[in-house]
């Protein structure tokens, strides 16, 4: 026995008893973690997925493990398929150490208030100029947002979409995003489409460097195409393009949380009422409890850098780790009647980096928590002020179910609207 199996036979940490989980982790989708800890009493457990030994782990306690201290990397802590979709090879979240931080400071320069602002400011002009296309008809929200949002994101990262290119550099920023859970024929067809947005954006970078095309100074695209690493080499073309998707799929992703912020006043009309004669300082609070209660990024992989104890397991380097971002954020201790939507849990909230981590827990510029959160933030306020004081429409009978069984998930119907029209401009 090696001396690995030899720590983890004599380890107390509770076990899953199945030989492998992985069909019980797509059946079970967001509470798969969750409802084992519950079960075995403990926020770590042991099991097995894909058929290989994995520790799973919830909480805040484990989150601050999970990423402060440089205890684990990223590197082979995510199955390919997913891997490609997301992040990528050679991108900041591949990286860690000074390397890491260095990478991470390039992100960080692009989330400047100012820069927040213009980014706020595109999203509300191109949602106002698509409210005029919708009309009376039906329409998909998280559709609709999600062009607007690549839109606006491409205008401001200083690379702006070609108006006949828009509709297919869309689809493939949506279809990273909505394949990331799938297998087989879906994600191989997301995986192909990835790659022709890689090429896309190599070719944009390239441009820019050579002079073809201008990218405004403090720009996202400016700054990836400027940027130097530890080495003072500039990022290869490709990795360049993989940063620069880094910052325009995720923005899109932000689509999501539009569409369950909208679910969220439809579901809770009296918020909608409250935003709709004022309420700024709630906006807040509001968002807040929409990252919380909704289900994103179900879990984050990690691998173990090096041998360490914690809660008496033995974790030691090379060790597959799942860091549960969801069960944290609708764990009980931290979150009392966590099934329940209340903004107001969020009104006096000191702030904590290791309790509300739908993007991430622990530091920004040191260790791998989301840069793009103010980001996110701003805009999904953003929306709920436009769906409450800038536009009335209707909802119509549809299918609304949230499936925590679907990764990544969203209500079935995308959140179908009617007769939308402008209230003020
Ligand atoms: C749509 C909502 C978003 C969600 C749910 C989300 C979620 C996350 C999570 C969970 C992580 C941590 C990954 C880890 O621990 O390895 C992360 C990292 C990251 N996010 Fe986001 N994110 C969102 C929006 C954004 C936006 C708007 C941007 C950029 C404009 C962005 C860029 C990144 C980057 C570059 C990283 C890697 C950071 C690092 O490794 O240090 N994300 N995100």
């Amino acid at each position: 026995m090696s001396l690995r199996a030899e720590k983890a036979e004599i380890s107390q940490t509770p076990r899953d008893d199945s030989l492998d989980a992985s069909v019980a982790f797509l059946r079970e989708g967001y509470t798969f973690v969750s409802s084992r800890c519950d079960r075995l009493g403990s926020d770590l457990f042991r099991t097995r997925l894909m058929l290989t030994p994995v520790v799973c782990m919830r909480g805040a306690e484990a989150a601050a493990i999970f990423y402060d201290g440089g205890r684990f990397t990223r590197v082979g802590a995510m199955p390919a398929t997913i891997l490609r979709l997301l992040q990528d090879v050679g991108s900041v979240q591949a990286l860690d150490d000074a390397p890491h931080h260095h990478r991470k400071g390039m992100f960080l320069a692009m989330m400047t208030p100012p820069a927040l602002q213009r980014m706020v400011a595109q999203f509300r002009a191109a949602w106002l100029s698509a409210v005029p296309r919708w009309g009376e008809r039906q329409i998909v929200l998280q559709d609709e947002v999600s062009a607007i949002l690549a839109e606006a994101a491409a205008a401001w990262a200083g690379v702006p979409l070609d108006p006949d290119r828009a509709p297919e550099l869309t689809r493939q920023l949506v279809a990273m995003i909505e394949q990331t859970g799938s297998i087989g024929p879906a994600n191989w067809w997301a995986q192909h489409l990835r790659n022709r947005a890689e090429h896309h954006w190599q070719d944009v970078i390239r441009a820019i460097r050579s002079g073809r095309a201008a990218a405004p100074e403090g720009s996202a695209a400016d700054l990836i195409a400027r940027h130097r690493d530890l080495d003072g080499e500039f990022l290869d073309e490709t990795t360049a393009a993989v940063e620069l998707l880094n910052v325009l799929r995720p923005t899109v992703a932000v689509a999501r949380f539009v569409t369950f912020a909208a679910l969220a006043l439809h579901r809770h009309p009296q918020w909608r009422e409250t935003f709709a004669g004022g309420g700024e300082e709630l906006l807040r609070p509001f968002v807040h409890e929409v990252r919380r209660f909704y289900p994103f990024f179900p879990v984050i992989g990690g691998r173990a850098r090096h041998d360490f104890v914690w809660q008496g397991h033995p974790f030691s380097k090379g060790d597959w780790v799942l860091l549960d971002l969801y069960g944290t954020n609708q764990d009980e201790r931290l979150w009392p009647e966590p099934l329940s939507f209340q903004p107001e849990r969020f009104v006096d909230w000191p702030g904590d980096p290791y309790t509300l981590i739908p993007q991430g827990a622990g530091d920004y510029a040191t260790g791998h928590r989301c840069p793009g959160e103010w980001l996110t933030i701003a805009l999904v306020e953003e929306a709920v002020r436009l769906l409450t004081r800038t536009i009335r429409y209707e909802v119509p009978a549809q299918d609304l179910t949230v499936a925590l069984d679907q990764l990544p998930a969203l209500p079935k119907s995308g959140f179908i609207m009617q007769k939308t029209q402008l209230l003020a401009a």
